[in-house]
């Protein structure tokens, strides 16, 4: 069968019409992958499943909302859009907005977001504009932009980014038959728990799933608002994408932790780079870093008994999904900082020989 993308394939749940462009990448569809290698470390009889979001268009997440918000753009007929940017945001932005010949416009904190990113941004002849503050600077400056001229904003407090982005709940559903039994992810801005969140509880109100997982949502710790209980006004971790101090949905983020009987809390950066290796020593998978404290909040759990202590539904293995956010190229600097340069060899059979233990 031909994919044509999140909102074909979803159009009944989104806010789309026959009169809306639809601007798509061939976004979502991402796989679901078994996750071996944790599941036998957490030998709870569990199965943890990793959804691979790294394997979208632009490398993360974001382009399942900015099909969505740029469609609906276009049908609005806006003159450009905006947002701020940790690096991903901008980058799907940036080519959404090419393919619907839209103007650009991305602010990002200066020096603090991953090369990869900014080379997206640029490539698709966005706007950039690297601002001399953080993320929440950046927004905050976004809002009032668009609070005065005619420029859309696309970041997370765009509805419709929300709506494109709990397609990924369905996804899930549609391939378990089932909503998991727990969801983790990484929280930064806190629009894709949110959307997530809203995806569970549609696709139940259709009547495609029975039950809801519980929404487990993990902040870097130097990162940490919602967990702390107030705004860091200089947020610090190496998860450059989830540097936030002060997330735009950090009421909706406490809801859908409180009304699924989950939980927020927070991983070191060392936690997050011991996930990052396992992921892409153990499961083949390469993502970055803010995607690794999916799993660094997996093992923390783990380790606290938390799985163990949770009653087992029916007879069935509790499945949990982890969120990969990002895909690992979005920062390959921080693989090498992380491993050790290649070791340089003579270029002759011995020499190579010697290295490799023959
Ligand atoms: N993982 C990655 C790779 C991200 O880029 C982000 C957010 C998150 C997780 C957190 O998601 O904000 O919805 O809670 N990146 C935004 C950006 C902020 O500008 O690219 P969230």
């Amino acid at each position: 069968m031909h994919y044509n993308g999140v909102i074909d394939r979803y159009k009944k749940y989104l806010p789309v019409s026959d009169k809306t462009p639809v601007i798509s990448l061939k976004e979502g569809n991402t796989p679901l992958i078994p996750a071996l290698y944790l599941s036998k470390l957490l030998g709870e009889d569990l199965e943890v499943y990793l959804k691979y979001e790294g394997l979208n268009p632009t490398g993360s997440f974001k382009d399942r909302g900015m099909t969505v918000a740029i469609s609906k753009a276009c049908e609005e007929k806006v003159e450009a859009v905006i947002c701020a940017s940790t690096g991903n945001t901008s980058a799907s932005a940036a080519a959404y907005a090419a393919k619907a010949g839209l103007k650009c416009i991305v602010l990002i904190p200066r020096g603090a977001i991953a090369l990869g990113k900014l080379s997206q941004a640029l490539i698709h002849g966005a706007v950039v504009l690297a601002l001399d503050g953080n993320f929440d600077d950046a927004l905050k400056l976004a809002r009032e932009i668009t609070d005065k001229h005619p420029i859309r904003l696309v970041n997370s407090l765009n509805p419709h980014r929300i709506e494109g982005q709990k397609t990924g709940s369905f996804e899930i559903c549609d391939c378990l038959g089932e909503a998991p039994d727990f969801q983790v992810m990484p929280v930064g801005n806190a629009g894709n728990i949110t959307a997530y969140w809203k995806g569970y509880k549609e696709y139940k109100d259709a009547g495609k799933i029975s039950r809801l997982p519980k929404m487990l949502g993990f902040q870097a710790e130097g990162a940490a608002p919602i967990v702390r209980g107030h705004a860091i006004e200089k947020p610090q971790t190496l998860a450059t994408a989830i540097r936030i101090g002060n997330p735009a949905s950090w009421k909706m983020a406490e809801q859908a932790r409180d009304e699924s009987g989950g939980l927020i809390d927070m991983v070191s950066d060392d936690e997050i780079i011991e996930a990052y290796k396992i992921l892409a020593s153990k499961e083949g998978v390469f993502v970055e870093p803010a995607s690794a404290a999916s799993v660094a909040g997996l093992l923390k759990l783990h380790k606290q008994k938390y799985f163990s202590l949770k009653p087992k539904t029916q007879n069935l293995k509790p499945k949990i999904v982890c969120i990969l956010t990002g895909h690992g190229l979005k920062d390959p600097d921080r693989a090498i900082k992380t491993i050790k340069e290649p070791k340089a060899v003579k270029a002759n059979l011995k020499a190579v020989l010697k290295e490799i233990g023959y």
